[in-house]
């Protein structure tokens, strides 16, 4: 069999997504609504654990990160200050012939001429800048004065609050504020499924700094990234980390790097690793008037901290961990006869569903009766899934599809039927290596436990 192209690789991703239940295009029976998605129940579960492990990374296991989580709606002052309203912008061309609205990054050149990409028209207007930012009123009153915006990052909410989260958590520089949340960007051309969406959502931390440090912290901050991703199952081979030359960088940028993952689709970023020096803080203090300064005890000093921000896209890394895991492999069917099995090879700590239980008859009662103590066992430490219906080894592919790690068969040597010994003992089967083990039903807690915490590798 030969291997899917990269355009085919992705074709059967964005359907696998649709079909078991990751990915939905919103507002779907009303034509869907360009750029925006919904998690299906896999989806929802897979993001979940994507969150959880980067808010328990960056947070609960570090004792210089503190959270918040702040309002979506934001001041249009804050926005003016950060530079949002002035020039949070990409230039855009409108293609005369076919109507579309188009980046100016996204125009092709042939004979160095400037044509359409989607009709090839060549009479195109001038490029104009096109704000992304998402404008909405607050209050009964549709008028200037009631203009709000739908954050464009998280970021920002963590700067205004800086001075207050500082008090209350009486932190010493350096140290962190992290955030979860949604942030919008009205893109012009919304493309690769859910890669560029118009509503989506960020994991921010913004790690506050004495001047001298933030060169180092940078460094830092990007091996840290780094691991975080191979820690989700993403191999380094697949990861690249950019060093985002002085043109493309914002002004008040000392250092960026941008970390990119191999999609089917090309190279692009997952997250970015930014020193936005003390750019953000100075802003506000200056158009707010309150002081956003840093007293430090030691050297009786008042600063405006530095800052370097990991900047990290939950839906990108969600498709990413999708894209790794996909695979088509080889496996016998209930015959014994090879065929095609697709797999999402998930590391277990990601895997929305980490075990699934299956009686092998479901008209043989007792099977069932055990399969289902198993369920109540094991649902307290992990999420399962209890199958039942049709021949156990579509049952399995039905799993490895959604990538499940582990699968639990209760069978007759189970009851004891066959040998003594294995009365109360299942098989523990592994979605990679499809090998089974014997395992007492009293040990699947603390066999299993382990390997979806990533203690033992698999
Ligand atoms: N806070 C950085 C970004 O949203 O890209």
């Amino acid at each position: 069999m030969s291997a899917p192209s990269d355009a085919q690789r992705m074709e059967k991703i964005v359907s696998l997504c649709k079909r078991r239940g990751f990915i939905f295009q919103s507002s779907e029976i009303y034509g869907g609504l360009n750029g925006l998605w919904d998690y299906g129940p896999l989806g929802v579960e897979l993001k979940r654990n994507l969150k959880d492990y980067w808010w328990r990374v960056m947070v609960h296991e570090r004792d210089d990160v503190v959270g918040l989580d702040g309002s979506i709606l934001t001041h249009p002052a804050v926005l003016k200050a950060s530079g949002h309203v002035e020039g949070f912008s990409d230039p855009m061309i409108d293609c005369r012939t076919c109507k579309a609205h188009l980046r100016l990054d996204q125009l092709v050149e042939k004979k160095g001429i400037k044509q359409c990409p989607s009709c090839g028209g060549k009479d195109l207007t001038e490029a104009r800048q096109f704000n992304l930012m998402f404008e909405t009123h607050v209050g009964a009153a549709a008028d200037e004065s009631s203009i709000a915006y739908l954050r464009p990052e998280t970021a920002q909410s963590i700067f205004v609050q800086f001075k207050n989260v500082l008090e209350v958590s009486r932190k010493k520089l350096p140290f962190g504020i992290a955030q979860i949340g949604k942030a919008f960007r009205n893109e012009i051309n919304p493309r690769n499924f859910t890669f560029r969406s118009r509503e989506f959502e960020q994991m921010e931390l913004e790690y506050f700094c004495r001047p001298e440090q933030g060169m180092e912290l940078l460094e830092y901050w990007k091996e840290e990234r780094l691991k975080f991703y191979e820690n989700i199952g993403i191999s380094r081979a697949n990861l690249h980390v950019r060093n985002v030359p002085d043109e493309e960088r914002a002004f008040y940028s000392k250092g960026t790097y941008d970390i990119e993952y191999d999609f089917p689709f090309g190279r692009h970023e997952l997250e970015g690793v930014a020193y936005r020096t003390d750019y953000d803080l100075s802003q506000h203090q200056k158009a707010s008037g309150k002081s956003l300064e840093y007293f430090d005890e030691e050297t009786k000093e008042k600063l405006i901290p530095h800052v370097v921000e990991p900047s990290a896209g939950v839906d990108r890394t969600l498709l990413a961990l999708i894209c790794e895991g996909y695979a088509e492999d080889q496996a016998p069917n209930d015959k014994g006869e090879m065929e095609t099995r697709t797999v999402l090879r998930f590391h277990p700590r990601i895997a929305p569903i980490k075990c699934a239980i299956f009686p092998l008859l479901k008209n043989k009662e007792p099977l069932v009766v055990k399969a289902k103590e198993i369920v109540q066992l094991l649902r307290p430490h992990m999420t399962v899934f209890y199958d039942e219906s049709g021949a156990i080894g579509r049952r399995y592919r039905r799993q490895d599809e959604i990538g499940t790690p582990f699968g639990v068969t209760v069978d007759f040597e189970t009851l004891g039927e066959k040998d003594a010994a294995l009365r109360d003992t299942v098989t523990l089967r592994d979605r990679d290596s499809m090998k089974q083990e014997r395992v007492a039903i009293k040990d699947l807690v603390e066999t299993l436990t382990p390997r979806i915490r990533g203690f033992i590798s698999i």
